[in-house]
C-alpha cells in the first residue's frame, strides 16, 4: 500500500492519500488478544521523526518512540543520557506524522523511578506535549505500584520486562535473560505484576524462547516480543536495524534491506556530480523570466 502526502500550508500538516483508517486506541490494542489468544500478531516499529512515521504508519499497529533514539539518532553509548525533552520533541514529531498507529513514547531513565508522583509528572507532560496515547516504562514487580498509580489517573502504560536496557549496569550487559531458573521465575513474576497493575500490553525483550512463550500464554494482555519468540502476540524492532542502517545488528534482528549501502552509493554519486560540475543542471536552476 503506498501513501502520498499533500502539505496543507495553513496547518503545516501533511495529509495522506488514501485517507488512513481511524487511529487505533489503547482498548483496541488491549482487546486484540481475546481469551488469551491473538489471531493476527501486532506490528510495532520504532519511529523518531515525522517523515519516518508517515512511511511506517499504514503498515503498523503501534509506533514506539523508543529511548533507543539515544543510540540511533544521537550516537550515545546507551539509553541512560536520554532526557524527557528529547522524548517529547521526537514524540510530537511522530504523532504529527501518523494517523493510524497508536503512538507510545518511552519514559526516559531517571524520570520516573524515584516515585510514582515523579512518574506521573513525567508521563503527563509527555502525553500533553506530544499527543501520544500511552507511555512505556521498564521494570516489573518494582514498577507495579507506579503503573497502577498512572493507569488509575488516565495514563495508559505499556510495560517492558526481560532485558531492560536502562538497567544495563545492573544486568552487566545486553545478553538474553532467563537462562537460570531464578531469572526464568522472575520474568514471569514481572510480567504478571505489570499486567495486574493495569498495563495494557507488555514488551518482552531478549528472553529465551521458552520463557517468551510461557509469558505470552500466561498473560491476558498482548506480549510484544523483541528477541523473544514468533509466538508472542506481536513483534517490535528498531526500524533502522531492520532497514539495514547499521552494519552490526544484534542476532535477533532480521535486516530486510541494506539502506546504508543505498545511501552510500547515492551520496557518492552526488559528491561526484558536484565535483565534476554536472549537478545542478538546467533542470535544477532558475533563469530570468521572459
Ligand atoms: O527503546 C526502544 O526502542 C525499545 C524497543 C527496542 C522495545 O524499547
Amino acid at each position: 500500500m503506498s501513501t502520498t502526502f499533500q502539505l496543507d500550508t495553513s496547518t503545516s500538516r501533511a495529509n495522506p492519500t488514501p485517507k488512513p483508517r481511524k487511529r487505533l486506541t489503547v482498548p483496541r490494542i488491549r482487546d486484540h488478544k481475546k481469551d488469551g489468544q491473538t489471531k493476527e500478531p501486532l506490528v510495532m516499529l520504532t519511529a523518531y521523526t515525522a517523515r519516518q512515521a508517515q512511511l511506517l504508519d499504514a503498515h503498523c499497529d503501534i509506533l514506539l518512540v523508543g529511548d533507543s533514539l539515544g543510540q540511533v539518532i544521537y550516537g550515545l553509548d546507551s539509553t541512560l543520557p536520554v532526557t524527557a525533552e528529547m522524548m517529547i520533541a521526537h514524540g510530537a514529531a511522530v504523532v504529527r506524522g501518523s494517523y493510524h498507529s497508536l503512538v507510545v513514547v518511552d519514559m526516559p531513565f531517571g524520570a520516573y523511578e524515584k516515585s510514582k508522583e515523579q512518574a506521573f509528572d513525567t508521563a503527563s507532560r509527555i502525553m500533553a506535549d506530544t499527543g501520544c496515547a500511552a507511555v512505556k516504562l521498564e521494570g516489573g514487580e518494582a514498577m507495579a505500584e507506579t503503573i497502577a498509580f498512572l493507569t488509575n489517573r488516565g495514563i495508559p502504560v505499556m510495560g517492558h520486562v526481560g532485558l531492560t536496557p536502562q538497567a544495563v549496569n545492573v544486568l552487566g550487559g545486553y545478553a538474553a535473560r532467563g537462562r537460570s531458573q531464578q531469572e526464568h521465575e522472575k520474568i514471569l513474576r514481572d510480567g504478571k505484576a505489570v499486567q495486574d497493575a493495569g498495563a495494557f500490553s507488555l514488551v518482552a525483550e531478549g528472553v529465551i524462547e521458552p520463557i517468551a512463550i510461557a509469558l505470552t500464554q500466561s498473560l491476558e494482555i498482548p506480549v510484544i516480543g523483541i528477541g523473544a519468540s514468533a509466538q508472542c502476540d506481536g513483534q517490535v524492532l528498531v526500524t533502522e536495524d531492520m532497514l539495514g542502517m547499521f552494519e552490526r545488528v544484534p542476532r535477533f534482528v532480521k535486516r530486510y534491506e541494506d539502506i546504508a549501502s543505498v545511501i552510500d552509493k547515492t551520496v557518492a554519486k552526488y559528491a561526484e556530480e558536484v565535483r565534476d560540475r554536472s549537478f545542478p543542471t538546467e533542470e535544477q536552476t532558475y533563469q530570468p523570466k521572459g
